[in-house]
């Protein structure tokens, strides 16, 4: 039996995407293992979203060189991202690359292998798609704890950011049948699963017509948290545009749809969001988190922001900030301006903030961040929470970890409780990114 080996980097839609090829490639009779020294072929699924994230890849498939002297019959293959970006190019430049597969091509997968393998070719197949979704691929949980699990919703985004690649590289918007997401939820609760996270580039616009009918993102998570009460459900990403009173009303409807919003910002000023091609203002942001706090008072809100954008005043780096500061986040991704290939940023502005004083804008965010992160955490000491348990803590056998609804990591003395398990938790100490608690007697 051949083997294959899949590493995955960038975002959770990536790694859902690698439990679809694990499974697409089993059925066809491939062994998954964890040992790359075992491999016939090495998986590398892909991100393109910032320069740094391509020059990662570049560097891992240098590393692998040495793998490959050991065993020459090994083959390597790009999926994901920076396969659709470069597609057959991406070989001429990376000699020991054997194939090239974009997001919408993994049911080419088995052939290509055999091709590869038997022809001694190389192959690359990177058509992107309007319609495929894989809904019929009951995904091969890699790497998995047992408890949580992704569940892919959609395909693609449409939005046209100015600075993203992702339109490019997933092509085209599409949802998934909701019978087939609800269907697979179904299964992961009756394996033990315990939370499930539903994934799209922007959720809100899920949409699904049936004759007269139609699913709409609310409707679904009603749908899918109706599985079980006991069962978690999350979801990202959400787009600030299209969130709507109606999933706020349904998330607080039901105690088992986690109370957490990643709501990316990207920047506070609203010239710096409109020449992002954001559709809304910063008016309009600061009013969909007042309505998640009218909805659901203990929602933690988390984003995404990007220092230096083209053209980006200090006035309007001040701006995001500001935002920062108003909003109080629990939790940022925080992103220097990276330009890519093709998109409008690209064609149409002008990369003209240096890089220094964009390394410090990002500084001034990460620290401002910092403290806000504690500070919000130390707000927290002495509530107690239910706690999905995940597993041991990195720091002792002794401490076990998990999350609250609002995906606050707590660990707590591990007593006789197993991963798996819901426990409440009374939170005694923090830092910034953790808080420290005590096992409460249910
Ligand atoms: N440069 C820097 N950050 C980017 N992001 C997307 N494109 C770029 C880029 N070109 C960030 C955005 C997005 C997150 C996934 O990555 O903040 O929300
Ligand atoms: Fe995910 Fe975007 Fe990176 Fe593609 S480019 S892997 S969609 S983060």
């Amino acid at each position: 039996m051949s083997k294959i080996y899949i590493e995955t980097y960038g975002c959770q839609m990536n790694f859902a995407d690698s439990e679809i090829v694990a499974s697409l490639l089993q059925k066809e009779g491939y062994g998954v293992t964890k040992e790359i020294a075992e491999a016939d072929y090495v998986l590398i699924n892909t991100c393109a979203i910032r320069d740094n994230a391509e020059q990662r890849i570049r560097k891992r498939l240098r590393e692998l060189r040495a793998q490959q002297q050991h065993n020459p019959q090994l083959r390597i293959g790009i999926l994901g991202c920076m396969a659709e970006r470069l597609q057959s190019q991406l070989m001429v430049e990376e000699e020991n690359v054997s194939f090239v597969v974009g997001p919408d091509a993994y049911r080419r997968l088995p052939e290509l292998l055999r091709q590869v393998r038997t022809l001694g070719v190389k192959a690359a197949e990177t058509e992107l798609s309007t319609t495929e979704t894989y809904d019929d691929i009951e995904p091969v949980r890699l790497n998995s704890n047992g408890i949580s699990a992704y569940i892919s919703i959609m395909r693609g985004c449409q939005n046209y950011c100015a600075y993203c690649v992702v339109p490019y590289t997933r092509g085209r918007e599409r949802s998934r049948d909701p019978e087939t997401i609800v269907a697979e939820a179904r299964s992961l609760w009756q394996q033990g699963y315990k939370e499930v996270t539903l994934l799209g580039q922007n959720v809100n616009s899920y949409r699904w017509k049936d004759g007269e009918n139609t699913v709409d993102f609310p409707e679904l998570m009603r749908r899918v948290a109706e599985v079980s009460p006991r069962m978690r459900v999350r979801f990202a990403t959400s787009h600030p545009k299209d969130l709507s009173d109606k999933l706020l009303e349904v998330m607080a409807s039901y105690d088992n749809i986690c109370k957490c919003i990643h709501l990316p910002v990207q920047s506070g000023s609203d010239r710096m969001l409109k020449l992002m091609n954001r559709h809304y203002d910063s008016a309009w942001y600061l009013d969909r988190i007042a309505a998640i706090r009218r909805y659901m008072p203990d929602c933690s809100i988390t984003t995404d922001v990007i220092a230096g954008f083209c053209s980006e005043t200090e006035e309007e780096h001040q701006m995001t900030l500001e935002m920062f500061s108003k909003v109080r986040y629990d939790y940022a991704y925080m992103f220097k301006f990276s330009m890519r290939p093709n998109t409008y940023a690209e064609k149409h502005l002008v990369d003209d903030v240096p890089d220094e004083v964009k390394t410090r804008r990002l500084e001034e965010i990460i620290a401002l961040q910092g403290q806000i992160a504690l500070e919000n955490n130390q707000q927290e000491i002495g509530k107690t929470y239910e706690v999905l348990v995940e597993g041991e803590s990195h720091r002792s056998k002794e401490q076990l970890f998990g999350r609250n609804s609002q995906n606050k990591v707590i660990v707590f003395d591990r007593h006789d409780v197993l991963p798996g398990q819901y426990v409440r938790v009374k939170v005694v100490r923090c830092t910034a990114a953790t808080l420290i608690g005590e096992l409460v007697d249910a």
